[in-house]
């Protein structure tokens, strides 16, 4: 294919909170297209939730409007600055009795236009590895106007989404950086005369992970990556996954290039993911079926997002694979949208897709170890109107100190139990959004739980198995506002599920609000806070609450979880980190859109009589996406990974040049913006 590179088609429609481009590179237009969840199950519609409101929800006092600028923080926003970030009483005095290395006075919004990253006073920010950057021994420096595939596979990659920072040593100062890289944006990483098939094979070894050395003189101080590190890595679409768990093997994951069906040649579209308590990592393949051509007929396609409208990317073109309207590959769509685990201390191991946890549009995975020893990961479905997941291992943490031990956990996430969340109301007139919750068990001790489905067809097609699976109460699981990270706090062991929005919630045909989605036309989202029943990991009840209605907090139906001080606005909440303390950081994707803003990261106390405030800690550039979050408050360190800065240019076009600010692409200097994982750090 010699053919110069046409722009990537754009579907022409976005929906409320995202670009076009966002809308269709990440999720293949997901919010244009028809639902994929068509089941009935029941929602709790209607409940008065038109009367939700910060002031009638709470039943107290109002929100405090703020009247921020659209502008960063200059003198006709001090004083609503002053009021946000001070002590709540509008004193601009850093939060009182804090041991946190990142005591902060908070940022104002900043105007979604502004291209640049916004930290608070007192901190500075340094980029530590961007696209492009050469990790590998013999990787050539980054050059777009001549990239080629071998080159971006020894270079980290594009748009880095999840991210960790995993501290080695006891002083503090070697780590490794994981990281997902979760799609491509051509328009804007070459020149349009670059040739078709190569810009697609460059795309494929784009995507992946990549893990990285950092290395620093000393704690507190700025990370650096080291190129070539012994550990360096970069996994892309074509290293090899070996398929482990109960669908191993079978035919519904057999294509004529592995008649096995226990052989992936890559990953794709990672989003988010988790730090296992055993070391390694894991990454949630999310929307898998915009790169496939289809036909899009049968249920399970439709259920997935398979359709003829995807695969705009062209990849069928290059490699045949991607064309799953043949009987040799039809099953390939079945081969992704797992949860893939990769152990970063063994650069040689072969990573691992586990079909034990199910198949869907896996935003990621988080795992904390139960009190009985079981290993328990809980997995938001990234769709409108889907579900949230947890996986309880069947064999039991070994906790030993030494290399056996560890050998054996790396086993823990092939066996286990799947199940589903159902999350019931108990009314508003208790003034709250709360109620009691059960998970739905779609397999349990290696047998279906679900009528009409074998074991494989269960973890194939989870979201169908889901569609079918019926509680103690003879209701289904409960259709969510985009469930995206559902992460336990590791100091309360809380578990909060974040619902990034649903422009969707309450249209016509479509499920209407109920108590744990209780806004139609849902442009802001909203954070679930689960209690397990005794705080156990394993069992299958619990309570849950709203802790975050987001918005701009002068309009009705916020909550800021009975904060009745000055917040800031926070709209689009998608990644999730817990500090020391075990308050929340949140970052968002969508402000741009929703609220004019650009995405930013926030701290949410989550204790105290401060519960539910929000403060801004930093901004990203124009038009990104705020990824990771990684949080060392004791270190006095904020990382996060800036995807998509600029992503509605062209490359004649940029709208963004963040990091580097080079204004005009020559001689290997590229004008663009190139995604970036950052160390906001203290130095005041
Ligand atoms: Fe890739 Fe659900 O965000
Ligand atoms: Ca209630
Ligand atoms: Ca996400």
């Amino acid at each position: 294919m010699n053919s110069e590179r046409p722009m990537l088609p754009m579907a022409g429609i976005t929906h409320a909170n995202r670009s076009a481009v966002t809308c269709h590179l990440r999720c293949g237009d997901a919010c244009s297209q028809t639902i994929p969840n068509t089941s009935d199950n029941e929602t709790f519609a209607s409940i008065a939730t038109a009367a939700l409101s910060r002031r009638s929800v709470l039943g107290a006092a109002g929100a405090l409007a703020l009247a921020f600028g659209a502008t960063t923080a200059g003198a006709d926003d001090a004083a609503a600055l002053d009021a946000q970030r001070g002590d709540g009483k509008g004193s601009g005095k850093k939060r009182p009795g804090r041991v946190s290395g990142l005591d902060f006075m908070g940022i104002a919004p900043v105007a979604a236009t502004v291209d640049r990253l916004t930290v608070p006073g007192g901190f500075e920010y340094h980029p530590i590895i961007r696209w492009g950057d050469p990790i590998l021994k013999g990787a050539p420096v980054f050059d777009p106007e001549h990239q080629t595939p071998a080159a971006q596979a020894m270079q980290f990659g594009y748009n880095n989404d999840y991210t960790d920072i995993i501290v080695t040593d006891k002083k503090g100062t070697q780590a490794l950086l994981v990281c997902n890289h979760e799609y491509t944006n051509e328009n804007i990483m070459f020149p349009p005369t670059m040739d078709k098939a190569e810009a697609i094979k460059v795309a494929w070894a784009a995507h992946g992970l990549s893990i990285v050395e950092l290395t620093r003189p000393r704690a507190g101080e700025r990370w650096s990556y080291r190129r070539a590190g012994r550990l360096n890595r970069r996994i892309t679409l074509d290293t090899p996954f070996v398929v482990d768990g109960p669908a191993a093997g079978s035919t519904l994951l057999c294509t004529k290039e592995d008649p096995t069906g226990r052989l992936v040649r890559g990953t794709m579209n990672n989003c988010s993911g988790g730090t296992t308590p055993w070391g390694t990592v894991v990454s949630g393949e999310e929307n898998f079926n915009q790169y496939f051509k289809a036909e899009g007929t049968s249920k399970e396609e439709k259920r997935y997002g398979l359709a003829p409208t995807q695969d705009t990317r062209g990849w069928a073109e290059v490699d045949p694979r991607w064309d799953a309207r043949t009987a040799e590959f039809k099953n390939e769509p079945n081969r992704f949208g797992w949860i893939v685990e990769v152990d970063p201390m063994d650069p040689r191991s072969t990573p691992v897709k586990h079909t034990a946890m199910g198949r869907f549009k896996h935003e990621g995975a988080n795992i904390v170890i139960a009190d009985d020893g079981h290993a328990v990961a809980y997995m938001g479905d990234d769709e409108k109107f889907d579900y949230v997941y947890k996986f309880v291992s069947k064999r039991r943490y070994d906790s030993r100190p030494g290399e056996a031990a560890r050998k054996r956990n790396l086993h823990l996430l092939s066996e286990g139990d799947l199940y589903v969340a159902q999350f019931t109301g108990d009314g508003l007139e208790d003034g709250v959004s709360d109620g009691s919750g059960e998970w739905i068990p779609l397999t349990k001790d290696g047998r279906s739980m679900v009528k009409g489905f074998t074991l494989e067809q269960v973890l194939v097609y989870t979201r169908l198995a889901a569609d079918a699976a019926v509680g103690s109460n003879g209701k289904g699981p409960t259709k969510m506002d985009r469930p995206e990270d559902v992460q336990p706090n590791t100091i309360t062991g809380r578990i909060y599920v974040v619902c990034t929005n649903n422009s969707d919630r309450g249209k016509e045909g479509k499920a209407g609000p109920d108590e744990a989605n209780p806004r139609a036309l849902n442009k802001d989202g909203h954070v679930v806070e689960i209690t397990e029943v005794g705080g156990h990991h394993t069992g299958t009840k619990f309570s849950w609450n709203l802790v975050l209605v987001c918005g701009d907090p002068k309009t009705a139906g916020t909550y800021f979880g009975g904060y009745q001080g000055p917040v800031a606005p926070i709209s689009c909440p998608d990644n999730v980190a817990f500090d020391s303390r075990g308050d929340m950081w949140l970052a968002t994707d969508g402000m741009p859109s929703s609220l004019k803003y650009d995405d930013g990261l926030f701290h949410v106390e989550l204790s105290g009589p401060d519960r539910g405030r929000v403060t801004q800690f930093l901004a990203v550039p124009t038009e990104a996406e705020t990824c990771g979050p990684v949080v060392h408050d004791r270190d006095g360190s904020v990382f996060v990974a800036v995807q998509h800065p600029g992503e509605d240019g062209t490359w004649a076009d940029q709208h963004s040049h963040f990091p580097d600010y080079v204004k005009q692409s020559m001689g290997g200097r590229f004008a663009g913006p190139r995604p970036t994982i950052v160390q906001v750090r203290r130095i005041g």
